[in-house]
């Protein structure tokens, strides 16, 4: 049993905490949260040990690794004391929004072998993973287009969204991670346009957009188009095309259930979408945390690491740059 304490009691920490209690081959070592309530109503939900202070989780010999669940300003701190106490971490994504903290976090930590996993969890999505496999087995032939639909049911509360760093580094921030999972090679060019649809005010004093659509392209030549928009009245729209030479693989959108309705005058899905991420990456977030465990038992690295944050995060860079420049930019240029 691997004992995973949880840093951070709020919206998602306590989603993992409970996954980790579930998990057959993970046990919750305890929590902590800088509001004490937080912390408390988890670990008297959960029955464990709600921690006094982060240092005390960092420290304790009943702790055998980290889930970095804080809010985003306090991860690369959080990353750089996991490694001093050697403590094996799956931190939530981004590692920060700013990507000079995120190379001085890189420098600080050196080469370190303490593992470092990143919650890009739509990686671990069942549909979205075997597409990629789909892709490694060569079943649609050579890989030629991606296309990624990435859309919010709804805009999420003003002081998250003054809080976020902005669509790309927020939000379009896992979409390019899918973008290099699926694509399977390093993109070196980005162009992006964004627009101001939904709370036309509200984006126009946070310099912000709520509407943008990316083109990714790789040195071969492989392109990638995101779509994101923060508000799709149907519900939290998540898919994933690949074209190869051979065909196409869809990752389709997930609903409660798969019934279908049919009358003389209407056929059509019974189910609306799933309505936001808890629910539709349900799956995917008990599959991060097996393969944080996988890996800390193997001795292996976590197929998601640091890299993979900071890879994400010039790409967000590179798609700010090319809206407000009116211009595709080489990820070179960035960083
Ligand atoms: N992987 C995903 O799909 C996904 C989804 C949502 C959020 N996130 C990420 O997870 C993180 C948390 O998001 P959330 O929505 O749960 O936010 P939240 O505001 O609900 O929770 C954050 C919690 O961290 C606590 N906290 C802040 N500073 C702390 C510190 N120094 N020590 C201990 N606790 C501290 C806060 O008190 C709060 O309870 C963010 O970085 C966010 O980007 C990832």
């Amino acid at each position: 049993m691997l004992k995973i304490a949880v840093l951070g009691c709020g919206r998602i920490g306590r989603m993992h905490a409970e996954n980790i209690a579930a998990h057959p081959r993970a046990s919750l070592a305890g929590v902590f949260d800088i509001h004490r309530r937080a912390a408390d109503e988890v670990g008297s939900k959960l029955g464990t040990t709600v921690f006094n202070s982060a240092e005390d989780a960092l420290s304790s010999d009943a702790v055998d690794a980290v889930l970095i669940a804080t809010s985003t300003p306090t991860h690369a701190d959080f990353i750089e004391k996991a490694v001093t106490a050697n403590k094996p971490m799956l931190c939530e994504k981004p590692i920060d929004l700013s990507l000079e903290r995120v190379q001085r976090c890189a420098k600080a930590i050196g080469a370190t072998e303490v593992p470092i996993m990143l919650g890009f969890v739509r990686r671990f999505d069942p549909g979205h993973r075997a597409a990629r496999e789909a892709i490694r087995a060569g079943d649609i032939g050579d890989l030629h287009q991606v296309v990624i639909t990435s859309r919010d049911p709804g805009m999420p509360p003003v002081a998250y969204t003054e809080a976020s760093g902005g669509i790309f580094r927020d939000m379009t921030i896992h979409d390019f991670d899918m973008a290099r999972f699926i694509l399977g090679e390093e993109v070196t060019e980005v162009s992006a346009v964004g627009s101001r649809l939904v709370d036309p005010p509200l984006m126009e004093r946070l310099g912000d957009y709520d509407t943008v659509t990316v083109v990714l392209t790789t040195s071969s030549g492989k392109q990638c188009i995101i779509n994101n928009s923060r508000q799709a009245v149907y519900g939290y729209d998540q898919r994933v095309e690949a074209l190869g030479t051979k065909g196409m693989v869809v990752s389709e959108n997930r609903r409660p259930n798969m019934t279908t309705l049919h009358r003389a005058d209407f056929t059509g899905k019974g189910a609306p979408l799933l309505n936001f991420f808890i629910d539709r990456y349900a799956e995917a977030f008990s599959a991060e945390i097996s393969a944080f465990v996988d890996a800390i038992e193997a001795g292996k690295s976590p197929e998601v690491g640091f890299e993979d944050g900071r890879q994400a995060l010039i790409l967000a860079e590179a798609a700010f740059k090319s809206a407000a420049e009116g211009r595709t930019v080489k990820t070179s240029e960035i960083g």
